[in-house]
Formats: structure tokens, sequence, C-alpha cells
């Protein structure tokens, strides 16, 4: 699925996400290298860092949040309305057209 992914640094990537890897948006953010190793993805996905926060650009229909989000978020840094863990955010279909920009490192 096509997805616009902007990195810490500004830049833009438009990246053609597998939805049959089981993956959610962090790591598609790992692999792709979009940020450098070891500064995204810290907690291994369990909403438990919030180094993977994102802020949501597009009017996308994405998951809604459940518990273990939001009070990550209630405690993360840099935390703005459409902040989101990619990491709670599974690579689908539904994704087409996101565009995310990744929040600041903590
Ligand atoms: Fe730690 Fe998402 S990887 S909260």
């Amino acid at each position: 699925v096509k997805i616009t992914i902007i990195d810490r640094e500004g830049e833009t990537h438009e990246i053609d996400a597998p939805t049959d890897m089981n993956m959610n948006l962090m790591e598609v953010v790992r692999s792709y290298e979009i940020a450098p190793e070891g500064t995204i993805g810290i907690c291994g996905g369990m909403a438990m860092c919030a180094s993977c926060q994102c802020y949501v650009l597009s009017d996308t229909e994405l998951p809604e949040m459940q518990d273990e989000e939001e009070a990550m978020l209630a405690e993360a840094f840099h935390v703005e309305d459409n902040s989101r863990l990619g990491c709670q955010i599974p690579i689908t279909h539904d994704l087409k057209g996101l565009k995310v920009q990744l929040a600041p490192e903590e």
C-alpha cells in the first residue's frame, strides 16, 4: 500500500509498504531505514517507549487507539492531537494514501 513518511530530517519517503507481511508502521520505518537504527521501535512495538510516535497528516481512517497507546501518549514528549504510535498501526490496504511525519526523538 502506498504511504508517505516524512523523516526527522524533513525528507519525504514515498513507499509501497507490504500488506501481506504482518508488519506495523514502526517496522516499516525500520526496514526502509527511514530512521536510524536504535532510534525507533526501542520497546519492540509494545506501546511502551513512544520512539515510534508519528503525526498523522492525512485524513486516513486509522484503527482506534487502545488503552496502552493512549496511556503511553499521555506520558510521551512532543505529543500533538494527531500523534499516534506507529507500532500500533498495522499495515493494511486501509492505509492507502496515509501521510505521517516522524516525531522528534525524545
Ligand atoms: Fe515502542 Fe512503539 S515501538 S511504543
